[in-house]
């Protein structure tokens, strides 16, 4: 699909069909994952495919706000990393992330980002902590977010382009129009 289109029909979709996502798929969506730009090429993201029903189930407990949605999702992309290996693994994390949500969105699925790092589940206990007993990821290894997707069970409109903030784009120095 032409990528102007692609970015054009993009929303976040929290509802999903109950149809699983075919293998082939899911494989082109993990490819896609891993030719994203990295910081010095050190690809410190790593990435657990989520498509077992019960830890679904159990993934969507990870906030009080906002994950509870991926219980109707046939599968989940959980996005992690190791800090150890690059400094600005968030922004490759964060990278791979929107290349996983572009890839699914290419396929005809639709997904939606789910912030766990810096995100609480109790008062006491983090949502990063929370996923990583869940999914056994030992501790030097950072949760970022896992992403939702499935196919649409509810199409939703593009933004328009009469919605845009152009008014935050400058020429040549910051304020300059
Ligand atoms: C960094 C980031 C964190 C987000 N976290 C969540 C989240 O935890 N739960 C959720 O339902 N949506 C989350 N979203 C989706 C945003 O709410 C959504 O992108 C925004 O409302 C704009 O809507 P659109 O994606 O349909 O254009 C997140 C998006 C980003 C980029």
């Amino acid at each position: 699909m032409d990528f102007f289109k692609l970015i054009g029909k993009r929303r976040s979709i929290r509802e999903y069909l109950p149809q699983l996502v075919e293998a082939e798929k899911v494989a082109q969506i993990v490819e896609a994952a891993l030719r994203v730009p990295s910081s010095r090429g050190l690809n410190p993201w790593e990435f657990i495919v989520v498509d077992d029903p019960d830890l679904i189930t159990g993934l969507a407990k990870a906030k009080q706000h906002g994950s509870s949605f991926l219980k109707g999702a046939p599968l989940a992309v959980v996005v992690c990393a190791d800090p150890q290996k690059c400094d600005v693994w968030i922004e490759d994390a964060s990278i791979a992330a929107i290349y996983i949500s572009l890839a699914a969105e290419a396929l005809g699925l639709g997904s939606c980002w789910i912030q766990i790092r810096e995100r609480m589940q109790t008062e006491t206990k983090t949502a990063e902590e929370f996923v990583r007993e869940v999914l056994m990821i030992p501790p030097n290894i950072k949760v970022e977010s896992i992403i939702a997707i499935g196919y649409p069970d509810r199409q939703i409109k593009g933004h328009q382009r009469e919605e845009l903030q152009f008014g935050k784009i400058y020429q040549n120095s910051y304020g300059e129009k």
